[in-house]
């Protein structure tokens, strides 16, 4: 294992060799949009609150109004970001490779804001909504004073398309995940704390496979052992980085 800050030219030679190269992001590279990472300390009127238990069926059942609201405010934040330098140079590096699958646990839409294709969201969009109950999608709601709303096709409660702690990935974004990481030559872990399985296993499952390795993130974690290449510093100034010696 290599851990620099800056790139070496043997990676720039093993994504040039690449024919498939599966990329895995996390909160890290949505982090310099202003996103707040998942496990950052809230501020504000959510200070008090841990992600983890707002996050799950049990809490809604509970509350619904508060994780309505919570996620309410994220989608308020998330609409006024931007995609990073990083968000864009993955999307660029997809039309440098043969084949680039990009797999994010991210539910704010940032890599589709920037015009990467075929994005795998393992856990979500929180720009969707879908019904408690019976899992009804959709784009629009009536009017009315209900926080959460109510689904107009079976009057549940709504809550957002995203993926809770406890409950299962949409299978078809697994499979294809799962897939990407088994057959990749070379497979990036970006702004991931790699603490949350299935996602989590998707880099080792890669490393069994014998594809080469990377990580970019400014903290050591779980993965790092295993990585052929370890890139320390921030995804929206490692990538162009790596973009640029790439071109
Ligand atoms: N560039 C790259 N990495 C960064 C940056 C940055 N600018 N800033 C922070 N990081 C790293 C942190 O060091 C950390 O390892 O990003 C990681 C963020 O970790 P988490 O907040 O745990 O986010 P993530 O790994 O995406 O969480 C996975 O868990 O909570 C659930 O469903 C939620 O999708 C989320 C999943």
């Amino acid at each position: 294992m290599n851990s620099q800050t800056e790139i070496p030219k043997e990676l720039i030679q093993t994504i040039h060799e690449a024919d498939h190269v599966a990329v895995l992001t996390g909160a890290g590279i949505s982090a310099e949009s202003g996103v707040p990472t998942f496990r950052e300390a809230q501020t504000g009127l959510w200070a008090k609150y841990d992600p983890q238990e707002l996050a799950t069926p049990q809490a809604f059942r509970r509350n619904p109004k508060l994780v309505w609201d919570w996620y309410s405010w994220r989608r308020a934040l998330i609409h006024k970001a931007e995609p990073n330098p990083g968000h864009l140079a993955l999307a660029e590096m997809a039309k440098i490779v043969p084949k680039l699958t990009l797999i994010t646990q991210n539910v704010d839409g940032l890599h589709q804001r920037a015009s990467s294709q075929d994005v795998i969201a393992l856990h979500g969009n929180i720009m969707e909504t879908k019904c408690f109950a019976n899992g009804h999608l959709l784009d629009s709601w009536p009017e009315s004073d209900d926080v959460p709303p109510h689904c107009p096709i079976c009057n549940s409660l709504l809550r957002p398309n995203v993926v809770w702690f406890g409950e299962n990935l949409p299978a078809y974004a697994l499979q294809t995940a799962v897939q990407a990481a088994q057959a990749c030559d070379l497979f990036l872990s970006i702004g991931t704390s790699a603490l949350v399985h299935p996602a989590a296993s998707l880099p080792l499952m890669a490393v069994e496979n014998g594809a080469a390795t990377v990580e970019i993130n400014p903290q050591e974690t779980p993965l790092t052992r295993w990585m052929d290449f370890v890139l320390r510093g921030t995804a929206g100034e490692l990538l162009p980085k790596l973009l640029t010696q790439l071109r």
